[in-house]
């Protein structure tokens, strides 16, 4: 991959790592830890990266073993080439476990450098909030994920914080991490999963400095835009949603991948995805019927 241009910010951009605290596989497929292995060694010889951010369900479990996995695998790849790594929680992820590992979300600041934090007690009702300064820009993390939930909503709390944090515009334009997309659903299920209030972040993104806004959430690449600013999904570490099947059926097969986006000082953006040649590629990872997928958005959708 071409080195990225000076002034440029290159992200590497991961979602839904699913981990688990006791190994289990994923949907009794997938090892996520070896998957997330497999993906980081593949993006090893990719130059230049100042900034890894996992965009949600980090953890499967919500176990604080499997945030300390994220932080060691992930943290670890970012530290010894000098990036930053944030994170944020998705539906799958537990707040008290997350804040126990990850704090705020923003683990590493610029340069790789370990951020301090102080060990603060927050209930579960409130969403984990954070912002940093990597390379100019301002990356702001908006917890999407509703406690007990599958679907997401960016709640009050959530959009004073984004509005706070974008008061003042960065030097060279704000970053926005999410876990739900306020993009169209592919399936049935996420729709009834989707985020539920994509107007009320449109209205705090209009008119302000915000490049890009990475989402994760339906294990698949899309990219859209909200108010004029560009949207990515990453694809999912965990595996990789088949969108061509039936709407009201679930079908995931073996795959991971990664985005690679480059944010230029001029406004350029660009993003080259990423997927890991496996072996087992391609077969099913998951597969819900028609039935199970209706009781599952019935369980996790809004009442
Ligand atoms: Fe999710």
């Amino acid at each position: 991959m071409q080195t990225p241009a000076p002034g440029t910010l290159r992200i590497l951009h991961l979602s839904d790592t699913h981990l688990t605290g006791d190994g289990a596989l994923h949907q009794g497929t997938v090892d996520t830890t070896a998957a997330l292995e497999a993906l980081l060694d593949h993006l090893g010889a990719v130059d230049g990266v100042g900034l890894v951010v996992v965009s949600g369900d980090v953890s499967e479990d919500g176990s604080p073993e499997s945030y300390a996995t994220v932080r060691r695998l992930v943290g670890g790849w970012a530290a010894r080439r000098g990036a930053a790594f944030v994170a944020v929680p998705g539906n799958h992820d537990q707040r008290a476990g997350f804040r126990r590992v990850l704090f705020d979300g923003h683990v590493l600041g610029e340069g790789g450098q370990e951020l301090l934090h102080t060990m603060e007690h927050h209930d579960p009702s409130v969403p984990v909030r954070g912002r940093s300064l990597v390379a100019g820009r301002r990356v702001v993390t908006v917890d999407t994920s509703v406690p007990g939930a599958g679907y997401g909503e960016v709640g009050a709390a959530a959009l004073e914080h984004l509005r706070t944090a974008l008061a003042e515009p960065a030097p060279h334009g704000s970053v926005v991490v999410l876990h739900h997309p306020p993009l169209p659903a592919p399936t049935s299920l996420h729709d009834a999963l989707k985020l539920r209030n994509p107007g009320e972040l449109a209205a705090v993104l209009r008119d302000s400095d915000v490049r890009v806004v990475l989402a994760g959430h339906y294990h698949h690449h899309f990219a859209g835009s909200l108010a004029g600013v560009p949207v990515l999904v990453a694809p999912g570490v965990a595996n990789d949603a088949d969108v061509t099947g039936p709407y009201d059926e679930e079908t995931a097969l073996v795959g991971t991948g990664a985005l690679v986006v480059d944010v230029a000082e001029d406004g350029l953006l660009w993003s080259t995805p990423v997927r890991v040649p496996r072996p087992d590629a391609d077969q099913r990872a998951l597969h819900l019927d028609a039935e199970t997928s209706a009781r599952i958005a019935a369980d996790s959708g809004p009442a």
